[in-house]
């Protein structure tokens, strides 16, 4: 079942378009992943569903319903960072946060357990690392325990330790049953931790798909050689080989989504073929993500 749907979502800042007549659909129990390089318009994306920046133009409906406010509740996100008071505890804080949220002050026990801040829960705000600060954002966003949860970049600026606690934490949240909508930039983020996911480029989508298939993709590869029948003979024993057929004067192969034009070039000559002609045709999303990437440094 859909539990977000988006159509032509459009955003423009000025003369910059942000997000570009988005189409997108979230099905209820995934964990989507929004990727993209920086100005993709991720956060723009994430801040129209939530209902805190304004479309150009556009619709999205949260559970098949357009325009109810009701549904907000059932969203839980960490978009704008919250604004936690450093000198009261993680308890305090959470307080707090229960009162504006209209939520039972029981709920903070088991959120502070999930999060893994219940032995520091009452040690001051400020002497928390950044991992617990971001878990203690995560926690205060599962309050009111929302079928969703959004989180925006969720690992920005931890080390390797935090970056793989908050990781693990999204994975657990997301085996307790919520739909969880993560935007982050890293290629590995998403592959670790999401089920689904859509790539974004200048505002543009380029690709979704599920994790599983979509990273493992072949690669298209062209090539010639003065004697292409023996070249034939010899591409059935390449170890990333799939399948091949015939374009005129050349072979397209289908290889295995780890293949390079320098891996399928060195087995060649190694088996006594030189090629007069060897082109990429089809990279792997990672390989084309990797090419966006270098294109917007
Ligand atoms: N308030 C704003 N005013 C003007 N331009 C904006 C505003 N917010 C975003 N933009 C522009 O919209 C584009 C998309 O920005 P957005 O923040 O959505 O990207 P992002 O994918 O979240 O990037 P990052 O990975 O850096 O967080 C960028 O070109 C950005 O400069
Ligand atoms: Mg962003």
């Amino acid at each position: 079942m859909p539990i977000l749907n988006i159509q032509n979502l459009h955003k423009e800042y000025g003369r910059i378009t942000a997000v570009n007549q988005l189409n997108l659909t979230i099905e209820a129990g995934s964990v989507f992943g929004l990727l993209g390089p920086n100005g993709s318009g991720k956060t723009t994306t994430l801040g129209m569903i939530l209902g805190v920046t304004n479309p150009t133009s556009g619709a999205y409906s949260w559970f098949g319903e357009t325009g109810s406010h009701e549904h907000r509740k059932r969203i839980g996100s960490i978009l704008e960072k919250p604004n936690f008071y450093p000198t009261f505890s993680a308890y305090k804080n959470l307080q707090l946060a229960c009162l504006i949220k209209e939520v039972q002050e029981s709920r903070i026990d088991e959120v502070l357990e999930q999060v893994g801040l219940f032995e520091r829960r009452h040690d001051p705000f400020r002497t928390y690392s950044l991992g617990m600060k971001q878990r203690l954002a995560i926690g205060s966003a599962l309050l009111a325990n929302p079928d969703i949860l959004i989180l925006d970049e969720p690992t920005n600026g931890l080390d390797p330790k935090g970056i793989s606690e908050i990781r693990q934490l999204i994975i657990e949240i997301a085996q307790s049953g919520k739909t969880i909508i993560l935007a982050s930039h890293l290629l590995d983020e998403v592959q670790k931790v999401c089920s689904e996911f859509a790539i974004l480029n200048f505002g543009n989508l380029i690709h979704t798909g599920k994790v599983d298939d979509g990273f493992g993709d072949q690669v298209l590869i062209e090539v010639s050689a003065d004697d292409n029948l023996t070249l034939e003979a010899k591409i059935l024993g390449y170890p990333l080989y799939e399948k091949h057929r015939w374009l005129k004067d050349k072979i397209e192969i289908h290889c295995k989504s780890n293949a390079t034009a320098t891996d399928l070039n060195q087995y060649l000559v190694t088996n006594g073929i030189y090629v007069n002609h060897l082109t990429v045709i089809k990279k792997n999303l990672e390989q084309q993500f990797m090419e966006i990437l270098s294109q917007n440094a």
